[in-house]
């Protein structure tokens, strides 16, 4: 069993998608471990995305991110964080398959309604950055 974490992003929770995208990860064979809605400030928000501070979206993602709130989760399957970005799709919904999350719900490269971690290593760091080790037990 692997975990991975997780974010609905301001654009999925203000559409009205939550529902419909946490329906998507459970079908698929995802457990949700915990979950929990907050809203984010933009130095928060830096702080969760500081290996991206020097790209040129880095401001404009901040913003985003601390747009709206946002529910923030673990996630446990077999193979969680490989097969969390096979389901979410390319980065850009331009990009992303059908049948995946960023196909169906986001709008562009930047509100594309779904974050999840990319590696083992990344995982650990973004769990323990919303999540104490009482709300894992
Ligand atoms: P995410 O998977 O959360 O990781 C970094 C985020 O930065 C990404 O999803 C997008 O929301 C955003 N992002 C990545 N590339 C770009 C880009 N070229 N322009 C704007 N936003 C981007």
């Amino acid at each position: 069993m692997q975990r991975t974490f997780s974010i609905l992003k301001p654009d999925t929770v203000r559409k009205g998608q939550t529902g419909a995208v946490l329906a998507m990860m459970e079908a698929a064979g995802f457990r949700i471990a915990a979950i929990k809605k907050l809203s984010i400030s933009k130095q928060q928000a830096a702080g969760f995305y500081a290996v991206h501070a020097q790209r040129s979206f880095f401001d404009s993602l901040t913003t985003f991110m601390s747009s709206g709130p946002i529910f923030v989760m673990v996630l446990e399957k077999e193979n969680a964080i490989a097969d969390l970005r096979k389901l979410m799709g390319a980065t850009n919904p331009a990009n992303a398959e059908e049948g995946t999350i960023r196909k169906k719900f986001a709008g562009s490269i930047e509100e594309n309604a779904v974050h999840g971690s990319d590696a083992e290593e990344t995982a650990a760091f973004e769990i323990g950055y919303f999540f104490a080790g009482y709300e894992l037990a």
